[in-house]
């Protein structure tokens, strides 16, 4: 089943400085993504991958052309212009965001930070931290670092804790900038198993990865985009 088709899509950015200029973002991009399959966006820096995932989440908006979500039941939704409530509904219960860094709350613990995300979807407190934990250990978070806030945790133990957090409670859509960026092999290869997993499940997902060898493994398909301009 087709999860996300992305036809013609254009962005275009208006920058205010003294006068205006206009940025082109990328152009004419058409995509489509079936449940379980990974799409890969690949290019040169600059090309506008962070930003057709950005226009995906609706953190962006679209300049021209559409992203029409499948819903289970069948109905669709054009991202591109639904309503404000249409995309805050979307992103509590169908499209997920990992982005490099993580961007949490101050004073809230690695464990809770990621196990908050099964809650959300109804499963038991304890249970949670369980999986939660589970999950920390998987991508080598040690276990004194639990219970501390990953404000002060190191480049790259803060990504773990965002990826932990951005594929524990898996919505059908996930969108990831390049989630693995400042991780090592080993730790990237875990990431990549944990995303086959993902795959089973049926997960829908449209990354960027730095890495060329964990991009080979988990895609699909493979978008790529050139220079624009
Ligand atoms: N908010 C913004 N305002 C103005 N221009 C922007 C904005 N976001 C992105 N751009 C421009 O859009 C183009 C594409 O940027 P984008 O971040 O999508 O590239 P990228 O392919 O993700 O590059 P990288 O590999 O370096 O992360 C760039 O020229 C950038 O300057
Ligand atoms: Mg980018």
């Amino acid at each position: 089943m087709i999860r996300l088709e992305v036809k013609d899509l254009n962005k275009t950015f208006n920058v205010h400085t003294r006068g205006s200029i206009e940025v082109k973002g990328f152009e004419n991009i058409n995509l489509s993504v079936k449940q379980g399959e990974f799409l890969s966006l690949f290019g040169p820096s600059g090309a506008g991958k962070s930003s057709i995932l950005k226009t995906l989440f609706r953190t962006y908006t679209t300049t021209s052309g559409s992203i029409i979500f499948h819903k289970d039941n069948g109905n669709t939704i054009d991202i591109s212009n639904a309503s404000e409530s249409e995309i805050l509904n979307l992103r509590k219960n169908e499209i997920g965001y990992v982005s490099q860094f993580l961007q949490i709350l101050p004073r809230i613990s690695a464990v809770d930070v990621v196990s908050e995300q099964l809650i959300f979807k109804g499963e038991s407190e304890d249970v949670s931290r369980i999986k939660a934990k589970e999950m920390l250990d998987y991508l080598s978070i040690r276990e004194e670092l639990f219970d501390l806030s990953p404000l002060t945790f190191s480049g790259g133990e803060q990504q773990r804790v965002n990826i932990a957090k951005g594929i524990i409670a898996p919505k059908s859509l996930l969108l990831l900038d390049e989630p693995t960026a400042s991780l090592d092999k080993t730790n990237t290869m875990k990431v990549v198993e944990k995303l086959k997993i993902l795959k089973t499940q049926g997960v829908a997902m449209v990354g960027i990865f730095h890495d060329l060898e964990a991009m080979n493994i988990i895609s699909d398909s493979i978008h790529e985009l050139k220079r624009v301009g």
